[in-house]
């Protein structure tokens, strides 16, 4: 099963501090929810710290199917379903006949996903400056991914920001 990744990264590709989001930036939340939803029969896949990142009222993200990474078998995650690795998240998605999965965060999650190959698009809205972040998104390798779309750039909040989307080559 083929899935996206789905992130906000700034010019180092910083993506999180003390587990929270840097900036905000409404129309960028607004883009993660209509893609991520889409019709209501999309999954996304987190890892715990993102998972426990989210406020209360929003986890499960709603009309989506919320699938939660940890290596605790104990680990109980109201409203989402735990798995144990990205392959058992994928492959007990497939029981759900998803239209996408959306492999949303963190910094780890995303590091093992963008080197599956099953891994075939980026949705990354690219941040301006540099934002005191202690989480990062791996280096996108443009040998392997080609930009097949950018906005052009918007502010908001004093933060610019431009919407970009990657398709493997
Ligand atoms: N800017 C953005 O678009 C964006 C999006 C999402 C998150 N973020 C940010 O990213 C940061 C969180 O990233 P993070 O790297 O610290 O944490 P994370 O990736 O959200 O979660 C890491 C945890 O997930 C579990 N995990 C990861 N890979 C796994 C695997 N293959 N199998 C089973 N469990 C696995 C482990 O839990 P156990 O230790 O319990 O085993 C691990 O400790 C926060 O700052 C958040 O705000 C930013």
């Amino acid at each position: 099963m083929k899935f996206s990744l789905i992130a906000a990264i700034d010019s180092k590709n910083g993506i999180g501090v003390k587990n929270r989001l840097p900036w905000s930036i409404p129309e960028d939340l607004d883009f993660f929810n209509k893609m991520t939803t889409g019709n209501g029969r999309n999954i996304v896949i987190m890892g715990k710290k993102t998972w426990e990142s989210l406020p209360e009222k929003y986890r499960p993200l709603p009309r989506r199917i919320n699938f939660v990474l940890t290596r605790d078998a104990e680990y109980k995650a109201k409203g989402g379903i735990v798995a144990s690795s990205i392959e058992d998240a994928l492959e007990r998605s497939l029981s759900h006949h998803p239209d996408h999965v959306f492999i949303i965060g963190g910094a780890n999650v995303y590091e093992q996903a963008i080197q599956d190959h099953r891994c075939d698009t980026l949705y990354i809205t690219q941040v301006e400056g540099e934002h005191g972040c202690d989480a990062f998104f791996p280096k996108i390798d443009e040998s392997v991914f080609e930009k097949a779309f950018e906005s052009k750039s918007r502010t908001v909040n004093g933060v610019t920001y431009r919407f970009a989307k990657y398709i493997k080559r």
